[in-house]
C-alpha cells in the first residue's frame, strides 16, 4: 500500500477541514433552516449543541482518524469487526448527501451566469425565477453535471494538491463578501426586525422536530457524523494539536452561519418576504439585494461563485470519504473510485432535481431530493455521531485517546475530562432522546416513516456488521 499522503501545512489542514464544513450547509441550508423553525429559539439550540456537542464530535473524529491512520470504515474495523457497520452506514451517508448536494452546487454555478445575464435587471422576477429554474426537469442536469465533475476533477488529483489549494485561495473571499452582504442589508430601513427574529428566542414554537432540525443542522453543517472528519484526521500530522484545530473549525464554521443568517434575515424583512420561504432562500434574497445597488450584480456574480467555491471544497470532502472507502476497504485505484462513486451520485442526484418538479419516484409522499436530505440531516448524521461517541467511549481506552489528543503527553488539553464524560455518557444520551422525540414529532409533519425507515436500515447494517 502506499504511504499515506500527509497535509502539507498546519495551515492547509485548518483551511480544509474548514473548507469541508464550511458550505451549503451554512450559508443556503441555516438560513432557510432557521426561517422555517421560528428563528431565535432554533438558532440558540443549535449553538448549544455546537458547543457542546459538536466540538467534541470532531475532536472525537479526529483522534479517531489518526490513531487509525484509516478513512471512516477503517478506522472503526480495524479496532472490532462488529463496529464496522458505523463505517458503512457514513459511506451511505455520503452517498445520499452527495445525492442532493450536487444539485443545489449546480444551482449555485447556474447562478453565477444568470447574474451575469442580467438576472437582477428585473427584480420583481427574481423569485419566479428561482421557482422556475429548479423545477425545470432537465436545465439544472446540465449544471449538476457540470459541479460533479469539478468535484472528480480535484478529488482525482489527491489529497493535498487540489483540496488544500482550493481551500486556501477561495475562503476569504466568501467571508468578505458575506460581511459587504450583511452591512448593506443593515442599513435597508425595516431590517432591525430581521435581527430579532434571528436572535430573540420565542421557546412557545419548539417543538422535539426543531430541536432534532437543530441538532441535525448542526451535524450537518460542522461535517460530522459520518466519518468526513475521521478521514481527514487521518491525513493529520502527528504533531498537530487536534483540540486547537477542532475549536478553530467549530468556531469559524458557527460564524459563517451566522454571518450568513445576519446576511440574510435583515434584508428578508426589509423586502418584506416571508421568513419561511424555504431553499430558494439565498437565491432570491442575495440578488434581490444587489438589485438595489449600482454595479451590484458584479458582487451578486463574486457572491455565487464563492458559493460555488465553498459548496465545492464541501462537497469534495463528501467524495473523499467514499473514495477513501473504495481505496482502503475495497483496494479501487483513486481514479477508478473516484469515477465509480460519481457515477452512483449523478444518478441519485438525477433523482433528486427531478424531484423537485414532481418527477420521479416517492416515498411517503417525499421526493429523493427530501428523502435524501431527511434520512441524512435528520437521522444518519446524528446517530451515526451518537456510534462514534459510544464507539470512542466505551470501546476504545481511555490512554489511548488521551495519548492521541495530547500528543503522547507533549501538550496539554485541560477540558479531556468534561470531553470524555461529554463522549462517553451526555452525548449519547442527549441524541438518543433528541432523535426519539424528534421521530414521534415527525409523525406530524408525515417525515416519520421515512425516519424510521433510517433508523431500521441502521439496525440491519448493525446486525450484518461482520460481513461488511
Ligand atoms: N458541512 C458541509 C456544509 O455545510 C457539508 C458537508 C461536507 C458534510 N462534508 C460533510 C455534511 C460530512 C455532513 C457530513 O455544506
Amino acid at each position: 500500500m502506499e504511504k499515506r499522503e500527509h497535509w502539507g501545512s498546519k495551515i492547509g489542514f485548518v483551511m480544509a477541514a474548514a473548507g469541508s464544513a464550511v458550505g451549503l450547509g451554512n450559508i443556503w441550508k441555516f438560513p432557510y433552516t432557521a426561517g422555517n423553525n421560528g428563528g431565535g429559539a432554533f438558532v440558540l439550540i443549535y449553538l448549544l449543541f455546537v458547543i457542546f456537542i459538536g466540538f467534541s464530535v470532531m475532536l472525537t473524529e479526529f483522534a479517531v482518524g489518526r490513531r487509525s491512520q484509516l478513512s471512516a470504515v477503517g478506522a472503526y474495523k480495524s479496532v472490532d469487526r462488529r463496529w464496522a457497520f458505523s463505517g458503512v452506514l457514513g459511506v451511505l451517508s455520503g452517498f445520499l448527501i452527495m445525492g442532493f448536494y450536487p444539485v443545489v452546487g449546480g444551482w449555485a454555478l447556474a447562478y453565477v451566469f444568470k447574474t451575469l445575464g442580467g438576472l437582477l435587471n428585473d427584480p420583481a422576477a427574481i423569485g419566479d425565477t428561482f421557482g422556475g429554474f429548479i423545477t425545470n426537469p432537465t436545465i439544472p442536469l446540465a449544471w449538476m453535471v457540470v459541479y460533479l465533475l469539478l468535484n472528480v476533477v480535484i478529488v482525482a488529483r489527491g489529497i493535498s494538491k487540489g483540496i488544500e489549494m482550493a481551500g486556501k485561495i477561495l475562503m476569504p473571499i466568501l467571508f468578505g463578501i458575506l460581511i459587504l452582504i450583511a452591512v448593506k442589508g443593515l442599513t435597508l430601513p425595516g431590517s432591525a426586525a430581521g435581527l430579532e427574529f434571528l436572535f430573540k428566542p420565542d421557546f412557545t414554537v419548539v417543538t422535539g422536530g426543531t430541536v432534532l432540525a437543530a441538532l441535525g443542522q448542526a451535524f450537518f453543517s460542522l461535517s460530522l457524523g459520518m466519518g468526513c472528519m475521521i478521514t481527514y484526521g487521518s491525513y493529520l500530522n502527528k504533531k498537530e494539536n487536534l483540540a486547537q484545530n477542532a475549536a478553530i473549525v467549530t468556531a469559524m464554521d458557527t460564524g459563517v452561519a451566522i454571518l450568513a443568517g445576519i446576511a440574510m434575515f435583515p434584508a428578508m424583512f426589509a423586502f418584506g418576504m416571508e421568513p419561511a420561504a424555504g431553499p430558494g432562500l439565498v437565491f432570491v434574497v442575495v440578488p434581490s439585494l444587489f438589485a438595489e445597488m449600482t454595479g451590484g450584480f458584479l458582487f451578486a456574480t463574486l457572491f455565487f461563485v464563492a458559493l460555488t467555491v465553498a459548496a465545492l471544497t464541501s462537497s469534495v470532502s463528501l467524495l473523499e470519504v467514499v473514495v477513501a472507502y473504495l481505496i482502503d476497504e475495497k483496494e479501487f485505484t483513486r481514479k477508478k473510485a473516484v469515477v465509480a462513486a460519481s457515477s452512483v451520485m449523478a444518478v441519485l442526484c438525477v433523482l433528486a432535481s427531478i424531484s423537485l418538479g414532481g418527477l420521479g419516484p416517492k416515498l411517503f409522499g417525499f421526493g429523493a431530493f427530501d428523502v435524501f436530505d431527511l434520512l441524512t440531516d435528520k437521522i444518519f448524521l446524528a446517530i451515526g455521531g451518537m456510534l462514534l461517541c459510544i464507539f470512542a467511549g466505551w470501546r476504545l481506552k481511555k490512554e489511548d485517546l488521551l495519548d492521541e489528543i495530547t500528543n503522547g503527553g507533549t501538550i496539554k488539553f485541560a477540558a479531556f475530562n468534561v470531553w470524555y464524560i461529554l463522549v462517553k455518557f451526555i452525548i449519547p444520551i442527549t441524541v438518543a432522546i433528541v432523535a426519539f422525540k424528534g421521530v414521534q414529532s415527525g409523525f406530524d409533519g408525515g417525515s416519520g416513516p421515512i425516519m424510521v425507515i433510517g433508523l431500521v436500515i441502521i439496525a440491519l447494517f448493525a446486525a450484518i456488521s461482520k460481513k461488511l
